[in-house]
């Protein structure tokens, strides 16, 4: 028999910023997806100053994904890119801002990276700044998280930068913020480099030392003009760094770095893109990189692959951790930042990807890792929120919400922020290993069970993994008044073919809609094949 048990023992409360995206000068994300450039969208109404390149419908959408109560935190302005950007190209009259290439993205080998819809890195006209980033993150609600420049800045310029967002104006560029926002912005979360440790990035470091020493220089300058923002530093998996790619002391990497700088570091960043990951050298650069679309992982062992991909995740976290502790002592307060996670298969998708109901039940499921480690994983950072590997896809009549965007909507909103203790008794599989992913035994049914703050209603999560079949569940409820609960609502993300697409053709192919009647009830659940599925209970006044 399938099983969830439910126990009344609240274990932790989820940290919100786990539900946190990422925006990036990459591909369509900002240009023409988040910021209208282009002649062919300007027919499209958009938001009032200084926001007017916004796309209301994008606006619309993206709302959601914060949530009215404890909005996540918006990464910007990389990724890789944030290595090459100059912020004060991006503040004052927009009319004068420098126009200039990509210097990341339109560059050596990603130059060559293309598809219909354009490059990887198109020019950058600077009008979604500094002023632009925060009055969105404001609208939001979301709390700001800056990646300073590392690569070709200096720690002056990126001091001078929270000088500019948090100082006040009796300080040289807080007066020259308050031209335009006389309320600093308050940027709390200000991360130093991006992927540092990489041979693509652009001040890419060999050694964990080298970029501990440069990174205290940046650190000790930005918190002298706001000692309480929070830092957060380059880390890596050290299984899996890969000498021909990485720093040569990646196993070593975070430790080392936690021994000379742990004192001015309060998240370790992570970056998780299954199934790839960083084991390109395996035969699968090329696939990676020119296959034309994402469809050759359309197949039973990718899904199943994708299934696994949480546990092996789960295991990076435990390692890091392990790390961490192992330096920084038990009760450090040093946590980590998966600042960069998402299903990615092919480079040409960080220009415009889409995603299907596999990537949907991937996104789901790492979201349930986090919730049950968000005493570890205190930050988290969906890559990204538009088009490049992203959660919603803009075209010109309008947007696709993906798979992805469906099920992260789905649990952001409805999921409560008490984790209960719960355990699963399924069936497994096991998959072949597909690139990063290892040979794992994967339980059947993933699921999270959340309380409300007052203690009233439930919401039960449950993922069935099974490619082919359907799956009855038991709800066993320990512990808690059963002849009062009632089913209030439920949702399901689900349809015959996993590998189903939203396309500008067909954009509601799949979509989140209430499960058949008879498939649930307060102590049992049919979930179909490959699918998501969210069921709250509630307190009911009378016993039934
Ligand atoms: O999200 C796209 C890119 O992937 C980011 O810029 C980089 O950090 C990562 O490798």
């Amino acid at each position: 028999m399938n099983k969830i048990t439910i126990h009344n023992n609240i274990i932790q409360r989820i940290n919100p910023n786990i539900y946190g995206h990422f925006i990036e000068e990459i591909g369509e994300c900002i240009h023409d997806g988040l910021w209208v450039e282009s002649q062919k969208l300007k027919h499209l109404p958009t938001l009032s100053k200084p926001l007017e390149g916004v796309r209301q419908d994008l606006f619309e959408a993206v709302k959601p994904l914060f949530g009215a109560e404890n909005p996540p935190l918006l990464r910007w302005p990389g990724g890789c890119y944030s290595d090459t950007y100059h912020w004060k190209d991006g503040i004052g009259p927009k009319e004068n801002r420098p126009v200039k290439p990509n210097t990341h993205w339109n560059s050596g080998f990603f130059r060559t990276i293309k598809n219909q819809y354009g490059t990887a890195g198109p020019r950058i006209t600077h009008q979604f700044g500094t002023d632009e980033f925060a009055a969105f993150c404001r609208m939001l609600g979301a709390s700001p998280y800056i990646n300073v420049n590392y690569g070709s800045g200096t720690p002056e310029e990126a001091a001078n930068w929270v000088e500019y967002c948090n100082g006040g104006d009796d300080t040289e560029w807080g007066k020259k913020r308050a031209e335009v926002s006389p309320t600093p912005y308050d940027v709390k979360y200000w991360g130093i480099g991006n992927e540092i440790w990489a041979k693509w990035e652009r001040g890419f470091e060999k050694r964990a030392k080298d970029y501990a020493a440069r990174y205290l220089a940046y650190a000790r300058a930005m918190r002298d003009k706001d000692p309480t923002i929070k830092m957060i530093a380059c880390g890596l998996d050290p299984a899996t760094a890969n000498p021909l790619l990485f720093a040569r002391d990646g196993n070593t990497w975070n430790t080392t770095l936690l021994e000379i700088a742990g004192e001015f570091i309060d998240y370790i960043s992570l970056h998780a893109y299954f199934p790839m990951y960083y084991h390109f050298f395996k035969g699968f650069l090329l696939k990676f990189a020119f296959k034309r679309d994402s469809k050759f992982s359309h197949n039973e062992k990718y899904f199943k692959a994708s299934m696994a991909a949480s546990q092996f995740l789960e295991q990076i976290i435990c390692r890091v951790w392990d790390q961490i502790e192992g330096v920084m002592g038990k009760d450090t307060s040093v946590r980590l930042a998966l600042d960069e996670w998402n299903a990615w298969y092919c480079l040409h998708q960080m220009i415009k990807a889409n995603s299907c109901l596999m990537d949907g039940l991937f996104v789901a499921d790492t979201l349930l890792l986090f919730q049950k480690y968000s005493n570890r994983v205190s930050i988290a950072n969906v890559a990204q929120m538009i088009n490049c590997v992203g959660l919603i896809r803009t075209d010109e009549q309008g947007l696709v919400e993906t798979p992805g965007y469906l099920a992260f909507k789905l649990l952001r909103n409805f999921c409560f922020s008490r984790l209960l203790e719960t355990s699963v008794t399924a069936g497994s599989f096991y998959n072949e290993k597909v690139v990063s992913v290892p040979v794992t035994r994967t339980p059947l049914i993933s699921s999270t069970a959340t309380m409300s703050e007052d203690g009233k209603e439930i919401s039960v999560v449950l993922i069935n993994k099974d490619y082919n079949n359907s799956i009855d569940v038991e709800l066993d409820f320990v512990d808690f008044d059963t002849q009062r609960m009632r089913v209030k609502q439920a949702f399901q993300l689900y349809h015959d073919n996993p590998f189903i697409e939203n396309t500008p053709d067909q954009r509601t192919a799949v979509s989140v809609q209430p499960p058949k009647e008879e498939t649930i009830s307060a102590n049992k659940v049919r979930l179909p094949k490959h699918s998501l599925t969210l069921v709250q209970f509630q307190e009911n006044k009378e016993r039934q």
